[in-house]
């Protein structure tokens, strides 16, 4: 099982309006090439709602924090 920060969102930070969501699975301390994998995604714990950036650097800080409480979660 590989520790994952996981978005589930329509990225406001980039778009308007999305008609979909899409589910981003950012896995962490991982630079293996799963294209084309079959993956099973389990949510384990919530740690915020998506947000609206005013710059990209702020959503990199923002998902930085993002995978350092999911580390602390997940694999402690
Ligand atoms: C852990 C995590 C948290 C994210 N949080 C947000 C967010 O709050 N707002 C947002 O607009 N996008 C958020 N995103 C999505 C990023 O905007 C997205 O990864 C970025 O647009 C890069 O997309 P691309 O790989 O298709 O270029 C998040 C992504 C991840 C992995």
């Amino acid at each position: 099982m590989l520790p994952t920060a996981i978005s589930l969102g329509r990225r406001p930070t980039f778009y308007e309006t999305a008609d979909a969501s899409l589910l981003e699975a950012h896995v962490l301390d991982f630079s293996g090439d799963l294209y084309d994998e079959r993956v099973a995604v389990r949510f384990v714990a919530r740690l915020r709602g998506e947000e609206r950036f005013d710059t990209v650097e702020d959503l990199i800080e923002q998902m930085q924090r993002d995978c350092e409480d999911a580390r602390r979660i997940l694999a402690p």
